[in-house]
């Protein structure tokens, strides 16, 4: 199949999509929000408006995504993941310079020995990834902060990476018989005003680290899983080539290097969804940042979220052939069983970010007959099902349907399918957490309570 230009693919893309053209000048939705707010509430919270932000927005029944203003066939087209993820946090897309201040902190932040050490002297093997990211997560944090003393008041500024911290270091730097280790301890530059919540400074360059870090531990597990040692990242590359690089041990041509940039784009921010308020309920308690991005990794590796796009493969796996099509949906339509990889609880039309990963997924498997097959295969499942279900119940391919096929044209081992989708999604969680700490209120929902009243304690032996 002649290649076509990934860029090309994706305006393509945005052609077939049903986004429209965006009214700059309509600002009925800035208004200042006045709280408390009436909105129908369903289980699950569906509906329910738990804050305010700028960072993303999705409008469902158009397919319509969107980051900071700038909508996401744009970005996937022409941006790289460091611009979005700086777009994310600080709002504006950045200069020149500061995209260059940006990226050499991230190419500080990529490097995590300390981390990476404790987290091998775990059974990474036996684990899930998604729970080996999780767990690395939680050891970037290192320091002992007020959580851990009983006397100690909270301090915020705390929430700094074992990477950053205090270093043991040999005395003799050749060695001696008996090594010696010394703690050094480095300024964290902490700010005069160290009781605020968040102070940029510190907070944003506590996010990058987490952004550009989750990569090297991502990508570190993968290998360890796979008996070999963790790579060093190379400065020389850029965030997305680096993954590659760190995972596979290969240096991705510009192609496979695009194609990530492009999934690493696509999943970094995606509105209040599970992850996202999983990471921001743990972060209005006050509790740190790693922590946060713990919870928001594991409600992520859940099959209805996350952890759907290996469940894609499997099913796509399962059916076989693309003969085998048909009669495995009206199987699994008698059985009103759910097929991975389609609906949303938000869009109702397209997922935008489905639309851009097919044409990828074609050409990336287009040369390899196995995963060729397996891509005619979801062809099929895909028309199948738009026309029946997407008429009748608006159930449309979702962002985990072709992003296994692309990752799988990429080489990466299918069980590292949702670690990547927590490497982009980091961007997103760190962004929103940063906002809304500057106006932190803890969650609190309530449950409708339909249990008894009145019950009286019968002794065991009684009852
Ligand atoms: C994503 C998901 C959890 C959204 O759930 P939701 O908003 O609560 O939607 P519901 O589960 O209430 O489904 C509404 C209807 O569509 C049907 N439906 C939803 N997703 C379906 C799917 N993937 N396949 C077949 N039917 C589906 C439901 O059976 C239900 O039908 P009913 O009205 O006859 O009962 C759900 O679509 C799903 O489980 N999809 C598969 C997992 C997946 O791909 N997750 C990744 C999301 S990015």
């Amino acid at each position: 199949m002649k290649k076509r230009s990934i860029t090309k693919l994706i305006n393509e893309a945005a052609k077939k999509s049903k986004v429209g053209k965006y009214n700059k000048e309509d600002t009925s939705h800035k208004r200042k929000i006045d709280w408390p707010v009436d909105c129908n509430i369903g289980p699950g919270l569906e509906g329910a408006i738990a804050c305010e932000t700028k960072i993303g927005y999705i409008n469902g029944s158009r397919g319509q995504m969107i980051y900071r203003g700038y909508d996401i066939f744009d970005l996937a087209a022409n941006s790289t993941y460091e611009e979005v993820s700086y777009l994310l946090l600080y709002g504006n897309m950045p200069t020149i310079k500061q995209l260059e201040i940006y990226k050499n902190k991230m190419i500080k932040y990529r490097t995590i020995p300390n981390t990476l050490r404790n987290l091998l002297g775990f059974p990474i093997e036996d684990m899930h990834p998604m729970a080996a990211l999780r767990l690395g997560t939680n050891l970037m944090r290192h320091r002992l902060t007020w959580r851990d003393s009983d006397s100690a008041k909270p301090d915020f500024t705390e929430a700094i990476a074992s990477d950053e911290d205090s270093i043991p270091m040999e005395t003799q730097p050749y060695g001696e018989k008996h090594a010696k280790y010394e703690f050094k301890k480095q300024k964290t530059g902490r700010p005069a005003d160290a009781n605020k919540i968040t102070d940029d400074a510190i907070s944003r360059d506590t996010c990058i680290r987490l952004t550009s870090g989750l990569a090297t531990l991502a990508a570190a597990i993968a290998r360890i899983r796979e008996d070999k040692l963790p790579i060093d990242p190379d400065p020389e590359l850029s965030h997305a080539a680096n993954f590659i690089y760190m995972m596979t041990g290969k240096k991705p041509n510009k192609e496979e290097e695009r194609v990530m940039d492009v999934c690493l784009i696509l999943h970094a921010d995606h509105g209040m969804n599970a992850s996202t308020f999983a990471s921001l309920v743990v972060a209005s308690t006050l509790s740190d940042i790693y922590l946060s991005i713990g919870a928001g990794i594991a409600a992520l590796s859940g099959p209805l979220h996350g952890g759907a796009n290996e469940a894609v493969i499997k099913t796509l796996e399962t059916i076989g052939p693309v003969e085998n099509v048909d009669a495995w949906f009206a199987k699994t339509r008698s059985k009103k069983t759910k097929i991975p990889g389609f609906g949303h609880r938000v869009y109702k039309a397209y997922d935008p970010r489905a639309l851009i990963l097919a044409p990828l997924a074609k050409q990336l498997t287009a040369d390899t007959h196995e995963e060729g097959s397996v891509f005619d295969t979801a062809n099929r499942l895909e028309e199948l099902v738009v026309s029946t279900l997407g008429k009748e119940k608006g159930i449309f391919p979702n962002v985990d349907f072709y992003s296994g096929l692309v990752y799988r044209g990429l080489g990466i081992p299918d069980a590292m399918f949702t670690p990547i989708f927590a490497v982009s999604r980091v961007a997103g969680w760190t962004a929103r957490i940063d906002e809304y700490l500057q106006n932190n209120r803890i969650f609190r929902p309530r449950a409708a309570y339909t249990g008894d009243f009145g019950n009286k304690y019968v002794p065991i032996k009684k009852r």
